[in-house]
């Protein structure tokens, strides 16, 4: 079972478990962001998305329940010039604010089945008007494959999946397909994922 102590340790080490580099499907979204707006970086660790966002001009915010995760993010923030503000927090338990932001990047974040209900109403309820959701996760399909992901495939996303947690969101772009990832030492080669640009009407 993932726990936040389980992530703590991995983030302990010396270096970004995914690169400090921005996850490269919400790079290839940038034309849809513009500065000012408020930016959730959803189960964020090390703060590489977040952090990124916040350099757009967006005012972001990074969540996730590692602590020692979000400090380096903090620190690579400090680095970078630009702020980033850090929520501790278990996704299935944290007060969402309600509307309190532009777009959330949910990327590589795989849930168990009911945890993965709560934080997706939580998301739900976060999304402003007009607000996007970008996601990127691994499908099924990964199973067998050693370029990251979860080991437990009841965390695994898929197209359906998307389609039933986020029912209401207009739907951009909604692919499954193979993708080469190249993010620090844990997600390296070809995978299996799926990724989604939704909107709130
Ligand atoms: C595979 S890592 C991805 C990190 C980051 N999104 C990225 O792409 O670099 C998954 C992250 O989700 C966080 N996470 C998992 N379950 C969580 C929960 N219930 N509440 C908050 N964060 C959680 C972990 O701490 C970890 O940082």
């Amino acid at each position: 079972m993932s726990t936040s102590l389980a992530w703590d340790e991995r983030y302990a080490g010396g270096g970004f478990q995914f690169g400090e580099a921005p996850n490269l499907f919400l790079l290839s979204q940038a034309h849809r962001l513009k500065p000012g707006i408020r930016a959730l970086a959803v189960g964020d660790g090390e703060g590489r998305n977040g952090v990124w966002l916040a350099e757009q001009g967006l005012e972001a915010t990074s969540v996730d329940w590692s602590d020692v995760g979000l400090g380096k993010a903090r620190a690579l923030a400090a680095r970078r010039g630009v702020a980033l503000q850090t929520v501790t927090a278990d996704l299935t338990r944290w007060d969402w604010p309600v509307a309190g932001f532009d777009v959330i990047a949910w990327i590589f974040v795989h849930l168990p089945p009911e945890d993965r209900t709560l934080a997706c109403d939580g998301a739900m309820r976060a999304l402003a008007p007009g607000g996007l959701l970008l996601l990127e996760a691994f499908t099924p399909a990964q199973e067998g494959r050693r370029s990251g992901g979860p080991k437990d495939t009841s965390l695994l996303w898929s197209r359906a999946l998307v389609e039933r947690h986020f029912a209401g969101l207009e739907v951009l772009e909604l692919l499954e397909g193979t993708m080469a990832l190249d993010e620090g030492p844990r997600h390296q080669g070809l995978a299996e994922v799926v990724r989604a640009v939704l909107r709130r009407p």
